[in-house]
């Protein structure tokens, strides 16, 4: 049984957020989704901060915002698959092959466990059918690696991520929130249009009520859904922001070609811009500030 919780999505209000998070740590942890949302919610407070009164660090996997009166941080913090892997270089992660760890979470979570609000995300760099995973530590030659189905994989890591929640988490002082799989819009036949198609040229909407792209894996987010499940059992609040479904629809919220290209694209690659196009992250302003108005709504909410 499903207990709904309907209430009205109040208006965000940049200067209501930054109080509640006066003297504390808000901390993004994922993926380049979780970035985009992270951005989002800076750009909508910035306008209510002068210049002078707030800064932007690049520390490592850390992104910080701070607003200086507020002695309040939003944070990004890059670590794609949450455990350690050979893809947590905030820059240089783009490996052939990836390589899990998936009972370290350590190295990252002393990072950002003594946040008070923590939003997480996991879910695009799973995709790979087949994930390779190390027992043992990198760069030594007694490692062990295992190839693993992409599914058990992705347990295995949440399960790591809860039980170190479950041990280290101050719940009367933190947050947790978890966003749901971010859909992508690559595959153009998901809605009737040619094979070979994507994002690119979409300016419209789906209008398709209930609409799912073939790219958002329920069998992941019952994983998800299951992993928050047994927290709230254990008592540990957290709380599961289901934002794919709303996503899916906004095919046409992608940057697609206008995006900024990290290596210089390939002739054939002008030739057929569908090639590189971006149908996974969101243009801005867009769909990551509904996101976080549902956010801002959630932290207001009592528990
Ligand atoms: C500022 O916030 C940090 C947490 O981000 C806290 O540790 C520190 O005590 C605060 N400083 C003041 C002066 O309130
Ligand atoms: C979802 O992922 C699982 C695990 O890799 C796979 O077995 C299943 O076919 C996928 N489902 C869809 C609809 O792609
Ligand atoms: C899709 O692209 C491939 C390779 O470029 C081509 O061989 C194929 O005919 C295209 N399919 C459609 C339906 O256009
Ligand atoms: C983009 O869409 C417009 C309007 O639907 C269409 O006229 C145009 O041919 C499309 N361009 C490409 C390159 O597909
Ligand atoms: C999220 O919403 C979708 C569509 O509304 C629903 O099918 C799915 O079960 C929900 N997932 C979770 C994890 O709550
Ligand atoms: C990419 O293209 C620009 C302009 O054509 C050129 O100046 C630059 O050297 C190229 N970069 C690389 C990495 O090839």
């Amino acid at each position: 049984m499903k207990i709904l919780v309907h209430f009205e999505l109040g208006r965000f209000d940049a200067a209501t957020l930054l109080q509640k998070l006066r003297g504390k740590r808000m901390v993004f942890v994922g993926d380049s989704l979780n970035r985009n949302q992270f951005v989002s919610l800076v750009c909508m407070v910035d306008s209510s901060i002068p210049p002078t009164l707030k800064s932007l660090q690049f520390n490592g996997n850390l992104i910080i915002f701070k607003a200086i009166e507020y002695n309040a941080s939003i944070e990004f913090y890059w670590s794609p698959l949450l455990v350690e892997s050979n893809t947590d270089d905030p820059i240089n992660h783009r490996v052939e092959e990836r390589i899990a760890k998936l009972d370290s979470i350590e190295k990252h979570a002393k990072h950002w466990i003594d946040a008070e609000v923590l939003v997480f995300d996991s879910y695009i760099w799973w995709l790979r059918p087949k994930m390779k995973v190390l027992w043992g530590s990198f760069g030594r030659s007694d490692g062990i690696y295992e190839e693993m189905e992409r599914l058990k994989s992705y347990e295995m890591a949440l399960n790591t991520w809860a039980n170190w929640l479950t041990t280290h988490v101050d719940r009367d002082r933190t947050r947790l929130f978890f966003m749901s799989l971010s859909p992508m819009h690559r595959r153009a036949e998901d809605w009737g249009m040619d094979a070979n198609d994507s994002c690119y040229n979409e300016t419209d909407p789906i209008y398709e009520e209930n609409y799912w792209g073939s790219l958002s894996n329920v069998s992941m987010m019952g994983v998800v859904e299951s992993t928050i499940q047994d927290l709230n059992n254990k008592g540990l609040n957290i709380q599961l922001l289901n934002i794919t479904q709303l996503s899916e629809y906004r095919k046409d919220g992608h940057p697609s070609i206008y995006r900024k290209q990290w290596v210089n694209l390939t002739e054939e690659q002008l030739a057929n811009p569908k090639s590189y196009a971006d149908c996974g992250h969101w243009c801005l302003p867009g769909v990551p500030d509904t996101w976080n108005q549902i956010l801002f709504a959630y932290m207001f909410h009592s528990h």
